[in-house]
Parts: C-alpha cells; structure tokens; sequence
C-alpha cells in the first residue's frame, strides 16, 4: 500500500500590507464622496445613504487587523476602490503563475527536491485568471515539472480537496510527486466599496509538494487519510464567468461578478457542518480528541475558528493548538489553512497527530489527517 506525505510548504506573501486603519480611511473618503455626489438624491429619500465603517467593528467581528495585496494603490484610491493590476501580454507570466512558482520554489527547497522529479501540478484556487489554457500548465512550463497540470475550483476548500486529488493519485501509483498550489488573489473579487465585507479579503500564494512518503528525504507530515464533502448552498457566491448577466438597462452589474455573501447564514450553516465533519472524520481513523495535538483551520473569522476548535477538542484550544494568521493575512480563502500549516508544524515531534481543515463556498469542506514523521 502507497502512502502520500507532505514533504514540503510554501508561501508567497505578497509586499504590500493594509491596516484596518488605512483600509477604513479610504473606504470612509468613499463614502464621503458618494454621499456628497448623491446629495440631492438622498435628500428627496429615493438613495440610501451610506455609512462609514469602522476598524474596531472589523477586529471585533472578525479577527482581521490587515491584509497582504498585489496593488494597494488602487484599494486605497477613494476614485478607485479596486487593485490596478497591470494587463499582462500573451508572451508575458501570467500574475497568478509568477506568484505559484514562488510559493512552488520554496516547498521544492524545503523538501530537497527539483521541479524535474515533479510528475503534477494542480492549480487549486477559488478564482482563476483565465479559463484556459489552464494556469498549472503554464506554472509546469516555468517551473520545468514534467507529467501534467490542471487547475481546479473548490472556492475556499480548494487546497484540501487538491491534497486529496493528488495524494489519491500518489496511492494509486499514477504519479510520485505533485505540487498543489493555491494563487489566491481575492483582493481582485472583492467589492471593496461594499462595507459589509470590504476587509474580509487579502492576496497570499501557497504550495505544497506531496510525495510517497517512502520517497521523503527529511521530516515531514504522512498523510493518514482525507475526506472531502459538499452540500449546496447560494450563501457564498461569485457569479463570475463567460454568461455575464446584463441589468434591464443593458449594463453588466459588475457586483454580481464579484463576492458576494450572507455572512450570518454562512455562520450558522457552516460551523455545524464543519465541526460535525471533523469529528466523524477522526471518528472514522479511530483519533480521540486528546491524541489530536494540532489543527489548522481555514482563516476567515476568529469567533468561527474558536467555536469549531472547541467543538472537536471538546474545550477551549491552548494557544499554539489552533494557530490563527488571519489577524495578519485576513480570509485568504483556499490558502488560509496552508499558511498556517506551514508557519506552525516545524515544532511537532515525530507521531503527534495533526488536522488541516478548509471550508467555505459550496458549501464545502475538506480535512486531511497528518502524521509527523
Ligand atoms: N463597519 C461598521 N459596522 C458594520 C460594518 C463595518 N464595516 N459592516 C457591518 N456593520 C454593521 C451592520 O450594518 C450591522 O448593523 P445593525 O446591527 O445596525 O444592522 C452590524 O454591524 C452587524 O453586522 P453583521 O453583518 O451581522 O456582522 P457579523 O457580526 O455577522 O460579521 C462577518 C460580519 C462577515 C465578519 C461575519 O458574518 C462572518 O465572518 N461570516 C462568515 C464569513 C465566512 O466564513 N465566509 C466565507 C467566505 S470564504
């Protein structure tokens, strides 16, 4: 019997941060604007006005203090309120694949291996750039791995149903070695003239090399098993794509293109899902909740990721056993669970049990039991 293993991470952060004060400043001068320039509608009563929003209310609701982005200038330009990303030509990288080889790099060199002995690369993200030819294509071609590429969307569980699909593949026997790397740059679908979600969203890259575990050349993480489950819902959504729906005035609504949620019936809906979905999931490989030293979880809402780790531990998490980095990348989607995991499992010993866990859009869920070795 093959088993998989991940024998290396990696994380592109991008170099631009905003603070919740920076992000508030600007989306409060849009405000101003937009109330001023509508002055005469609102007064007759047939425009709402809109309100400021406010960094204590961000931090208390969510967690999130900042976010890492591709282009800050445009966010934070109150004319703009959306990342300027350059255009790139057809002979030039895509930005999505410059950003995947640079999180693919640094697991390939965490794990002591070259792009040439990779057999895969999936592309696993909640928004592509294009449709085709596919970005793991291009990233197989820059990176120079042989086999094949594909991308695929799971929205904010795509990395863990990427594990699963190609740790699957590992255990068949198909391929020995593949990258699953997550490009996720959601400050480009997030409306951020809409004060409901505005700092939900930040840009990161993450990767992960998976190999036979009898392959690994250094410490890393056996994967026990994975289990994967959708069920659907409208709540979180992104109507982006080739049918774009035009408005009765023949204009494209661009909202509609972008993200768009139900915050509080994702809460609700989800957190049962998830917790329910953990446990039966350590359940089913025998794993009592004391034998479970570490989990990593998906990185959208701190008071979310408090509840869930109580729930499976059946107690509130010690600090460092459910480490959370939205605080500093916000909801980075598919990544979020990947980054943690890589800033925080060099430390554990040889047999301790760990469990990474993505969800969202869908809604979907995946977890994936790991093994220190
Ligand atoms: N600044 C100040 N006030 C704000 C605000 C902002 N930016 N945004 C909303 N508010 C106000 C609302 O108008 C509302 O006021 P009211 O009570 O007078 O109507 C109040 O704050 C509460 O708003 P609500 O939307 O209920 O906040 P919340 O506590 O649900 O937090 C989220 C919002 C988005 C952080 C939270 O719902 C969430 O994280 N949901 C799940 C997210 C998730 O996992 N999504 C998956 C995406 S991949």
């Amino acid at each position: 019997m093959l088993h998989a293993a991940i024998t290396g991470t990696g994380v592109f952060t991008p170099s631009q941060v905003i603070t919740n004060d920076e992000l508030v400043a600007a989306f409060n001068a849009y405000v101003e604007r937009y109330n001023a320039e509508n002055a005469d509608a609102i007064a007759a009563g047939t425009l709402a006005p809109k309100s400021p929003s406010s960094s204590e209310f961000i931090v208390n609701a969510s967690g999130i203090e900042q976010r890492f982005v591709m282009d800050k200038s445009g966010i934070l330009d109150p004319a703009v309120m959306h990342p300027l990303l350059r255009q790139r030509g057809d002979d030039e990288p895509s930005i999505m694949a410059e950003m995947a080889v640079d999180a693919c790099a640094k697991a390939l060199e965490k794990a002591g291996r070259t792009a040439d002995q990779v057999d895969a690369v999936i592309v696993a993200a909640s928004n592509h750039e294009r449709a085709y030819p596919a970005i793991a294509v291009e990233v197989q071609d820059l990176l120079g791995t042989g086999g094949f590429g594909f991308d695929m969307n799971v929205a904010c569980s795509s990395a863990t149903f990427g594990i699963q699909a190609a740790a699957d593949m590992i255990r068949a026997g198909s391929i020995s070695k593949a990258l699953v790397v997550n490009p996720e740059i959601c400050s480009a679908h997030l409306e951020w003239r809409d004060r409901d979600c505005h700092f939900i969203f930040g840009d990161v890259c993450t990767a992960v090399l998976l190999e036979r575990d009898s392959d690994a050349q250094g410490p890393h993480f056996t994967i026990r098993s994975t289990r994967c489950a959708t069920q659907f819902s409208n709540n979180i959504r992104n109507n982006n794509g080739f049918l774009r729906r035009s408005r009765p005035d023949g204009m494209t609504d661009r909202r509609d293109m972008q993200f768009m949620q139900e915050g509080r019936k994702v809460f609700k809906e989800v957190l049962p899902m998830v917790s329910t979905h953990i446990q039966n999931h350590m359940a089913d490989e025998g794993i009592a909740a004391p034998a479970l030293k570490r989990l990593w979880l998906h990185q959208a809402n701190k008071t979310m990721n408090d509840f869930i780790g109580k729930k499976v531990l059946g107690r509130a998490p010690e600090p460092g056993e459910q480490p959370n980095i939205l605080q500093d990348y916000a909801n980075t989607s598919s990544a979020g669970s990947i980054i943690a995991f890589s800033k925080f499992s060099d430390d554990l010993a040889p047999g301790d049990l760990g469990l990474i866990c993505s969800f969202g859009a869908g809604y979907s869920v995946g977890s994936v039991v790991v093994e220190r070795a």
